[in-house]
C-alpha cells in the first residue's frame, strides 16, 4: 500500500491461526497517519500497549455492570423499541426510507450508556453529532485519506484531512462540555453512565501523574464507542429488514416464531434461546451482511514467524472478515442468504466457527453482547409489530442487494412499507 508492507490474511483457517491462536503477536494496531493524528494512540480503537488494555477493560467491566440495580441495557433498548415503533407507526404504512431512524434509535442507546438520556429523534444537537460521526467515518475511508495516509508529509494538500480535524474538535467540544456537567452533579455511589464510572477513577488517580483516566482519554473513548457502536448496528438492521422485504417467506416464518414464543408480550432477550429459527435469521444478516469486510487492521506487536513466514514486529495485518465469512471451505451456500447455515435437520440452532462477524482473539469487539442484544431486541419488535414489504411500484425483485463501497458494507438506500401485523 503505497511505499508500506501489508499482509492480508484471508480464510478461516488462516485468520483464526493469527487471531486465536498467535493472538498476543497479532493484537497490535499499525501507526496509520490520519488515525495518529485523530486519536493520538488515546481511547480504544487505534490504542496500543498500557493506554488499550487498561481503557479495553474499564469499557467491558462498566459495560457488563452497567445498570446493575437500576434501569438495565435492556430496558432501555425495550423503551428505545417504543419510540421508534411509534415514528413507524405515523408514517401510516406509506414508503419509507429507515437510515436516519433506525441510526437515532440505536445512537440512542449508546448515548444512554455515555450520557445517562436519550435525544429525541429531530433535537438539533443529535442530528448534528450523528452527522460529524457519519462524516467522519464516510471521510476516513476516502481516496483523498487514503493518499494522505501514503504520503502524510504532504497532508497541508489535503482539504478532507482538515475536514477530519475540524469534525473532530467540535466533537470534542460537546463532549468536554457533556462531562463538566455530569462533574458538577457526580455522586460515587450513583454513578448514571460510564462518564460518570469514569470521572471517580479519575478522582481516585488524581494524585498519579502516570494514569491513564486523563481526560484524553474519556474524549477518545466517548467518540470511539460511538463511532463503533451506531453505523455497524443500524446498518445490520437495516440489512436486516431489506432481506426480510426481499424474502417474504423467511419474513412470515419469523413473525409465526414470534407470534408462538412471545405472542403479544414484550420481546425479551430469554425468548432468544427459545426462538432457534429466528436466531438462525439474525446470524445469517450478520453473516450476510458482512458490515465490516476488511476488519479493523492490525499490527504485529511482536517478530513473528507464521506459516513459514517471517513478519517483523510492527507490520500491517489485514485479517479480512469477508474471507471468514464467505470462506467457501466453511459455508453450503457463502454467497447467498441461507438461514439454514445455523440450523440442523431437527431445526435445532447451530454455532457456526466462522460466523466472526465481531472479528475473533485479543482485540475482538468489546460492544458484541450489547449489539447481539440490540439486534435481537429491534429486530422481533419491529417484526412483531409490522410486515415489511417493498414500496408501490416496485417489487421484490428490484431490491438490490449490491452493499455501498466504503469502509463499512451499508446496504444501498431503499424505501419500505412497514403495514401492521396483526
Ligand atoms: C471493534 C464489529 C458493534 C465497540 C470491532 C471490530 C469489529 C467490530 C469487526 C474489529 C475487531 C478487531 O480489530 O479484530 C462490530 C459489529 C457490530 C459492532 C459487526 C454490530 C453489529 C459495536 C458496539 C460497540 C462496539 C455496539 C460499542 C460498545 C467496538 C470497539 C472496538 C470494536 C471499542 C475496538 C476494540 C479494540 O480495539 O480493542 N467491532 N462491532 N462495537 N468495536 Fe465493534
Amino acid at each position: 500500500m503505497g511505499s508500506q508492507k501489508m499482509v492480508v490474511l484471508t480464510g478461516y483457517e488462516t485468520v483464526k491461526e493469527a487471531l486465536v491462536n498467535q493472538a498476543e503477536a497479532f493484537a497490535g494496531r499499525p501507526v496509520i497517519p490520519m488515525f495518529e493524528e485523530f486519536m493520538k494512540g488515546y481511547g480504544i480503537l487505534f490504542a496500543r500497549g498500557e493506554n488499550w488494555r487498561v481503557m479495553r477493560r474499564f469499557t467491558l467491566t462498566t459495560l457488563r455492570d452497567y445498570g446493575m440495580g437500576k434501569k438495565t441495557i435492556e430496558d432501555r433498548i425495550i423503551e428505545e423499541c417504543g419510540f421508534l415503533i411509534k415514528r413507524i407507526e405515523s408514517h401510516e404504512g406509506e414508503p419509507i426510507e429507515t437510515t436516519g431512524l433506525m441510526n437515532g434509535a440505536v445512537a440512542n442507546i449508546i448515548v444512554s450508556i455515555l450520557l445517562a438520556k436519550r435525544f429525541e429523534y429531530e433535537d438539533p444537537t443529535f442530528l448534528r453529532l450523528l452527522r460529524l460521526f457519519n462524516e467522519n467515518a464516510r471521510l476516513f475511508g476516502s481516496p483523498s485519506v487514503q493518499l494522505y495516509n501514503m504520503f502524510p508529509s504532504l497532508g497541508f494538500l489535503f482539504w478532507t484531512r482538515k475536514m477530519v480535524l475540524n469534525n473532530r474538535d467540535e466533537l470534542f467540544a460537546f463532549i468536554k462540555a457533556t462531562f463538566i456537567e455530569h462533574l458538577k452533579e457526580l455522586d460515587e455511589n450513583d454513578q448514571r453512565s460510564l462518564i460518570d464510572s469514569f470521572l471517580i477513577r479519575q478522582q481516585e488517580e488524581k494524585n498519579r501523574t502516570d494514569g491513564f483516566f486523563h481526560n484524553e482519554n474519556l474524549k477518545m473513548l466517548v467518540g470511539n464507542l460511538f463511532a463503533a457502536g451506531t453505523e455497524t448496528t443500524s446498518e445490520t438492521l437495516r440489512w436486516g429488514l431489506l432481506l426480510m422485504i426481499k424474502y417474504p417467506e423467511i419474513q412470515n416464518k419469523v413473525q409465526e416464531e414470534i407470534a408462538r414464543v412471545i405472542g403479544s408480550a414484550q420481546p425479551r432477550t430469554e425468548h432468544r434461546a427459545k426462538m432457534p429459527y429466528t436466531d438462525a435469521v439474525m446470524h445469517e444478516i450478520q453473516r450476510f451482511a458482512n458490515i465490516v469486510p476488511t476488519n479493523i487492521p492490525h499490527a504485529t506487536t511482536m517478530d513473528v514467524t507464521f506459516k513459514g513466514y517471517f513478519i517483523p514486529k510492527g507490520t500491517y495485518v489485514l485479517p479480512l472478515l469477508c474471507s471468514v465469512l464467505q470462506d467457501e471451505t466453511q459455508w453450503e451456500k457463502p454467497h447467498q442468504f441461507y438461514p439454514e447455515h445455523f440450523l440442523d435437520s431437527d431445526g435445532k440452532f447451530v454455532k457456526r466457527d466462522a460466523f466472526m462477524p465481531f472479528s475473533a482473539g485479543r482485540r475482538m469487539c468489546v460492544g458484541e453482547n450489547l449489539a447481539k442484544m440490540e439486534l435481537f431486541l429491534f429486530f422481533t419488535s419491529l417484526l412483531q409489530r409490522f410486515t415489511f414489504q417493498p414500496a408501490p411500484g416496485t417489487s421484490k425483485e428490484d431490491l438490490d442487494l449490491t452493499p455501498l463501497v466504503g469502509f463499512s458494507r451499508p446496504s444501498a438506500p431503499y424505501k419500505c412499507c412497514a403495514l401492521p401485523h396483526s
